[in-house]
């Protein structure tokens, strides 16, 4: 899947958050999403899965603008802060197995919490998980559809440093099938042998596009 974006504006009532934004994503790519708290990556996500309202020409997925019809979406979106009922009684098994809605991912229930690491909390209510045992469920919830495009907004908050080396695991694995994967992150180390283009945000609407030999250039550092 192709993400283009071409000189995106986005304001809040008075507020311009995204500024004259182009870039594009290709499949089998990852692009970071760096910036400090409040520069508009999440809202620059939720615009990309149409979930707050752009003009149109100003986003395209695979060549089609998404204001010009209603493109049935192939995107596993994982947000920043789920919004959950945590004491209704359902287990984590359970919470995989009803986000399932692509009948033609081939993925059962049990090969995505084995990928994660997680079949032997699985049968648990998801009241007695952990914070980062529950952020991997919900990472499941995405895998089992198998989909086109994820958008990841902080995923690995509050999860382990070893889970974190296996998270990103998984991610160059969905790379090297092809996916088209957005991640935003405070913490970019890890993703950076990735080889991620980079667009980092400010405060102002501003932006730098940058490939990841850039970005390491200006920070003086190798990968690790
Ligand atoms: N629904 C909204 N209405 C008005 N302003 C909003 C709304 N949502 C976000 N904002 C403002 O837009 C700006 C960008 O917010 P956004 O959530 O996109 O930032 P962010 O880069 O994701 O920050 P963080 O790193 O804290 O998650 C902030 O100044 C925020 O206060
Ligand atoms: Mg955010």
């Amino acid at each position: 899947m192709h993400i283009t974006v071409k000189n995106l504006n986005f304001l809040y009532s008075q507020k311009q958050v995204i500024c004259d934004l182009s870039f594009d994503v290709l499949s089998g790519e990852l692009l970071l999403i760096l910036g400090r708290n409040g520069s508009g990556k999440t809202t620059l996500i939720k615009c990309i899965l149409g979930l707050l309202p752009v003009n149109p020409n100003s986003i395209f997925i695979d060549d089609v603008d998404i204001t010009s019809k209603k493109y049935v979406a192939d995107v596993g979106y994982i947000s920043q802060k789920d919004e959950f009922n945590f004491e209704f009684p359902i287990t984590g098994k359970e919470l995989i197995q009803f986000a399932k809605t692509n009948k033609n991912s081939p993925y059962t229930v049990m090969d995505v919490a084995k990928r994660l690491g997680i079949t032997d909390i699985i049968n648990q209510n998801i009241n007695t998980l952990s914070g980062g045992q529950l952020q991997k469920v919900f990472i499941g919830r995405v895998l089992i559809n198998d989909p086109s495009l994820l958008v990841f907004d902080e995923p690995t908050v509050g999860i382990d440093s070893t889970s974190v080396v296996h998270f990103y695991q998984i991610i160059e694995e969905l790379l090297k099938d092809g996916k088209t994967i957005i991640l935003v992150t405070h913490e970019p180390s890890l993703a950076l042998p990735l080889k991620p283009k980079i667009l980092t945000l400010n405060e102002n609407g501003e932006y730098k596009k940058q490939r990841y030999e850039e970005y390491l250039a200006e920070r003086g550092d190798d990968i690790v």
